[in-house]
């Protein structure tokens, strides 16, 4: 989730030609700043070389570096914000990245799953790294590929034809843009699952990350597809596939204005962010698993040997990511039989919890500088547990104090109240599980490989729940009058119903409350008056159907009592029917990973009928994106 702009333009005086490449990419990082803010860097190519800046930070440190030291003017250029996945947030890290003598630049988003075999192929060409990052090793290989196997003749098809052979070389997700000193009117850009695209101008044409990265240039853009190659001069725009194949963009105009194209042309970040999710989850995914199926979180560096013997996990964290905690405790039992506690990290020390070296704690939270969920971790440390944190911002504090990181890969999530971050938690958290499950033996390789492959299915069961988003944020629209809604769920369909709770309360500031279905009986029912309405989020009947037998009959209690029950079922479950106001269905999925897919429409209830209200969903008040205090 990174912010990319590439830019050429030519001054012979026509209308809207010529700018100064540093200003129109600066102009483009700004407006991409919320895709990432690690750190910000540019690069332009005058006088016959590349001149680049970067900084950690924001982008305003790369704006005061550049006032020190400003670069010479220029009609190509390239810039970046990043969100840092490989290395932390440091000047090194930053893009762009540069080879070939210092004659090549490359900026990037994404993950290049094969950079580490790449690097030591051209480690041992006698190729020296400076940095942590996979981009690196693509600008290096990028270099390499067009000094070495194109003789760094431009006559041989120069930067375009080296992307194209680098391109058929990696594996992952990637945008690419890349200048060279050697050619000083071309920009050429590469994208694999990554987004990528081209503004059209009068004498001059753009690349973003997305259209607001040029908004305020030209409303012409051009949608790339998977596996393409787009070569950019001032008056031209070549695209081709990576083996130089002749290929179409699809041109159309853009009709966001600027402010809403930062939030992908949604209303809101909020609703982007609900949009987000399936990304967040294959981003989260990507590169983890090798094709057997085996997990390999090389980025998490505890000794195996400690893992196997851990004997007890406690999740801390709080509000949404606490919920994540709550869901992946099922999941962790299951599959590895270690006991696994979820505790509140503001509660977590002043209970004397039990906590030794055969204890790991497991920290989630979405900024990493949650002041509970930090001094709840150092706690823990200072009692000999290992700590493990399961974080979506690279380089914050609470990473940075344990001993080692599972990042999430969601973005930067700017609504304030939590959405793709809480599914990419989860995600990391089973991932977390399942490496425990294979390093002790809990599970055999080939039910890890089928778990994973289940996971793998869940981006494109979420993009169908929000394809088919209308009807239940027709309902949110409908009860915006409401004045208390509960939910129920068991097992974990519970935490699912907290969280459903939670964002209402967040965003709609009405009374909401998530209760274990089977806890109803004792007490809350005698909430259930005529209409209350109740959500229900119901197991899978393909599972233990006890499970989902006992949920039906707590749907016909509070039905009984006059409720006005709206469940969350999986398609196909024809029992429901009978006792449901309404029913959102979801796709069949296994019962540990429901709560990827039965969240969505409760996130999607809360923001329609919050909209409804006409409150501000991206910043409700009372609320902070971050709490950094006890
Ligand atoms: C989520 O919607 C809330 N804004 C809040 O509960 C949040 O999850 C909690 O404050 C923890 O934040 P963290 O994940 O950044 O640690």
């Amino acid at each position: 989730m990174c912010g990319i702009v590439g830019y050429v333009g030519h001054s012979d005086g026509r209308v809207n030609a010529g700018h100064n490449a540093l200003d129109v990419v600066l102009e483009g990082l700004r407006r991409l700043e919320y895709r990432g803010y690690d750190s910000a860097g540019i690069a332009v190519v005058a006088d016959g070389t590349i001149s680049s800046r970067k900084k950690s930070g924001k982008l305003s440190n790369l704006i005061t570096e550049l006032d020190t030291r400003p670069l010479p003017e220029s009609l190509t250029g390239i810039g970046h914000t990043r969100w840092a996945t490989h290395g932390g947030p440091t000047d090194q890290n930053a893009h762009p990245h540069l080879s070939d003598g210092g004659k090549l630049a490359l900026i990037h988003n994404g993950i290049i799953e094969n950079f580490a075999e790449l690097k030591l192929e051209l480690q041992g060409k006698g190729v020296t790294f400076e940095s942590e990052t996979d981009t690196e090793v693509a600008a290096a290989l990028l270099g390499d590929i067009y000094r070495n196997q194109l003789g760094g003749d431009v006559t041989n098809g120069g930067l375009t034809r080296a992307m194209q052979l680098a391109c058929q070389r990696l594996e992952g997700a990637f945008t690419l843009l890349a200048v060279h000193a050697d050619q000083p009117d071309v920009v050429v850009a590469a994208r694999r699952n990554s987004p990528l695209v081209v503004g059209l101008g009068d004498g001059e044409n753009f690349l973003g990350s997305d259209v607001s990265g040029f908004i305020d240039y030209t409303r012409r853009a051009v949608e790339l597809g998977q596996d393409q190659i787009v070569t950019i001069t001032a008056d031209s725009v070549e695209i081709t596939d990576f083996y130089g194949a002749p290929a179409e963009g699809k041109e159309y105009k853009v009709d966001w204005d600027p402010a809403s194209a930062e939030k992908g042309g949604f209303p809101s970040f909020m609703e982007k962010e609900i949009h987000d999710q399936p990304d967040a989850v294959r981003q989260t995914l990507l590169g983890r698993s090798d094709i057997h199926g085996k997990l390999t979180l090389d980025e998490l560096r505890v000794d195996p040997e400690l893992l196997k013997h851990v004997n007890k996990i406690i999740v801390l964290a709080c509000g949404t990511s606490a919920y994540a905690g709550q869901v992946a405790k099922y999941a962790i039992e299951h599959w590895c039989r270690i006991p696994t506690e979820v505790e509140l990290s503001h509660e977590f020390r002043y209970r004397d919890p039990i906590v030794d070296e055969n204890t790991l704690i497991v920290s989630i939270s979405q900024s990493g500088e949650t002041m509970d969920t930090l001094m709840a971790v150092r706690y823990a440390k200072e009692q000999g547990a290992k700590t493990v944190s399961i974080c979506n911002t690279n380089g914050s504090t609470i990473p940075r104090e344990s001993d080692a990181v599972l990042y999430t890969h969601a973005g930067p999530e700017i609504a304030v109240a939590s959405t793709k971050a809480f599914l990419a938690q989860i995600t990391a958290a089973y991932l977390l599980g399942l490496y425990l499950a294979q390093l002790r033996g809990n599970k055999f390789q080939g039910e890890i490989k089928d778990i994973l492959a289940d996971l793998g299915k869940i981006p494109a069961k979420v993009q169908h729940i929000l394809d088919n988003e209308a009807q239940i944020k027709e309902l949110g629209r409908s009860m915006a009058d409401a004045k208390s809604v509960l939910f129920l769920g068991r097992h974990v369909g519970f935490p699912v119903a907290m969280e459903g709770a939670l964002k209402l309360k967040e965003l709609a500031y009405i009374h909401a409350e998530g209760f274990a279905a089977g806890e109803l009986k004792h007490g809350p029912i005698a909430l259930i008056e005529e209409g209350q309405p109740v959500f229900v989020v119901v197991p899978s009947p393909r599972g233990r159907d006890s499970l989902h037998a006992k949920v039906v009959s707590n749907i016909q209690e509070v039905r009984a009592r006059g409720a006005r029950t709206i469940v969350i079922a999986e398609e196909g479950d024809e029992a429901v029917k009978a006792y449901a106001e309404h029913v959102f269905y979801i796709p069949e999925t296994p019962t540990l990973l429901a709560p990827l897919l039965a969240t969505v429409p409760l996130q999607i209830f809360a923001l329609a009928l919050a909209s409804a209200k006409g409150y501000d969903v991206d910043q409700p008040r009372n609320l902070a994106k971050s709490v950094t205090v006890e």
